[in-house]
């Protein structure tokens, strides 16, 4: 296996997800934002640092899936995704070419994700990283509250981020989180946490927010009006 320093990146998306907070009739990887679908949108992003791209998508729609990948500038496969998000990556692990040294994990619905972002997580892991997450940090005062909902405490917000992708790994380390299938956390760095692996962080964007409702599918499109992508 070539090391983090040299061989060639990969970016996993999963895009097998259903959306359900979102309540469209489609899978929400294939809503469109100013004509051009979440996924395409990732996609096109992620193949500016990645020079092989692997997307999980539902299991129906993979011929729909591989047509909204047409225009890539990559070597791109398209996997049926699992149950999970974290079957969906482990499925498109099992097909990422040996080559591959360091893998992004970057999810379909985070379609606005600056280059920048990517660069920064990628530079990382060639400098010696082992894992790399991008944060942000929280503006609003956060308070922990008991089961009545009375506030018991301040949370100290200066200990506090917000977590977006993509999240990025040396081939070995994600191999050895996904090696263990009972090793469950709702990120990708979740995983690295629980092995001891050293998760470093690097400055996130406002613009890799992730659509998960309605509400932010109208951010994102007032995002494009303004950035005039
Ligand atoms: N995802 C996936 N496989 C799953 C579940 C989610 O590949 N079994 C992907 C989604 O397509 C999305 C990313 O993981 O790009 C983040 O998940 P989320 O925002 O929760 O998307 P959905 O699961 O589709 O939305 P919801 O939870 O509202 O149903
Ligand atoms: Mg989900």
């Amino acid at each position: 296996m070539n090391s983090a320093a040299t061989g060639r990146v990969a970016a996993i998306i999963p895009a097998a997800g259903s959306g359900i907070r979102l309540g469209a009739d489609i899978p929400k990887a294939f809503i469109e934002l100013a004509g051009i679908s979440l996924l395409t949108r990732s996609a096109l992003a992620m193949s500016v640092v990645a020079d092989v791209i692997v997307v999980a998508a539902p299991t129906n729609e993979l011929k729909q899936a591989s047509d909204l990948l047409a225009d890539v500038d990559a070597e791109v496969h398209v996997v049926a995704g699992g149950e999970q998000r974290q079957d969906s990556i482990a499925n498109a692990l099992k097909v990422l070419p040996e080559d591959v040294s360091i893998v992004l994990v970057h999810d379909a619905a985070r379609p606005l994700i600056p280059v920048e972002v990517s660069q920064r997580v990628v530079s990382q892991l060639r400098a010696g990283a082992q894992a790399v997450i991008p944060v942000l940090e929280i503006a609003d005062t956060i308070k922990k509250v008991d089961s009545a909902n009375k506030v018991i405490s301040t949370v100290d917000r200066n200990e506090l981020r917000r977590v977006q992708t993509p999240q990025g790994f040396t081939r070995a380390a994600i191999d050895q989180a996904y090696a263990n299938p009972e090793i469950v956390a709702t990120d990708d760095a979740g995983l690295m946490e629980v092995l001891g692996i050293e998760v470093v962080t690097v400055i996130g964007d406002e613009r890799a927010m992730k659509i998960t409702t309605a509400h932010d599918l109208q951010i994102a499109t007032a995002l494009i009006g303004v950035t005039n992508d």
